[in-house]
């Protein structure tokens, strides 16, 4: 199954942005925390796969790899779209960014390429985990703006259609070996602690920020959210753990038939896209 680059516009408005989510503010920096990662986490995925690009013998592969790129670019592109709205709101997006920035540019100089692949694949499994949370379960993302539900599921489906391609690129260029073993899981393990403490610092600093809200309001419905039973954080341990099965692949976790959804979504999103021109 290839991937396809979609090039679909959300339109977020300002009031996209503000205490968007159902389950209030605390809920909604959590997101909009993740959404502050994406733009330059994705630009590192894209670069750690193409400087393995030219090693890929595969045709299908190679086409995936491109979709991919393409997918990637415009979650970058919509997710900064997304944190300009939470900028203008007042927030200090690009500041936050910026340091993000300075870890993973100290990474593409540092590290060797076979590990910024690593951190690449374990951080896809991660996000791949966290959309198939979303598809499975849609109150995660419920809010009143359709635009703002759109564009989470769009980029849910995506990273779900392309979760196997960095994963596959790994596979092409290390054969199954105990070093490899360690070397794909100590990176899930390593991006893990990074990316957990990110966001949670980060989903404090909005809350923080935040003058419209107590620094505590809707605190209840964030542990919920995060801790109760069928919450995310026992949701996800155990699709987490997978990966470090010793011959685990993305596609084990078989959940292709959300990719249905797709082209209801590509005609929620023209719809959006038209609104905003007419
Ligand atoms: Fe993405
Ligand atoms: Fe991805």
């Amino acid at each position: 199954m290839l991937p396809t680059r979609r090039d679909l516009r959300f339109k977020l408005t300002p009031e996209s942005v503000r205490n968007w989510h159902a389950q209030g503010p605390q809920v909604a920096h959590f997101f909009n925390a993740l959404s502050i990662f994406f733009p330059t986490g994705e630009r590192f995925f894209i670069n750690s796969v193409r400087q393995y690009r030219e090693r890929v013998t595969d045709p299908e592969l190679q086409k995936a790899i491109t979709a991919f790129i393409g997918q990637e670019a415009m979650h970058g592109r919509e997710h900064e779209e997304y944190n300009d709205l939470l900028a203008q709101a007042g927030f200090p997006i690009h500041r936050m960014e910026g340091r993000v920035n300075a870890l993973l540019e100290w990474g593409k100089k540092k590290l060797p390429a076979i590990s910024q692949l690593s951190a690449t694949i374990a951080l896809e499994h991660f996000t791949a985990i966290m959309a198939d949370r979303l598809l499975r379960k849609p109150d995660m993302i419920a809010s009143a703006d359709p635009r703002m539900v759109a564009l989470w599921r769009w980029h849910a489906l995506e990273e779900t259609e392309h979760k196997a391609v960095a994963f596959d690129v790994y596979r092409a260029v290390r054969k199954p070996s105990l070093k490899n073993y360690i070397t794909r899981s100590s990176g899930l393990l390593i991006a893990t602690v990074i990316f957990l403490g990110f966001a949670h610092a980060y989903q404090r600093e909005l809350v923080n920020a935040d003058k419209t809200i107590g620094k505590w309001d809707g605190m209840g419905n964030y542990l919920r959210f995060m801790f109760a039973k069928g919450g995310f954080v026992r949701d996800m341990a155990g699709p987490w753990f997978d990966y470090l099965k010793p011959g685990f692949h993305p596609w084990d976790h078989d959940n292709r038939h959300f990719l249905a959804e797709i082209d209801t979504l590509i005609a929620e999103a023209k719809r959006f896209d038209m609104q905003e021109a007419a």
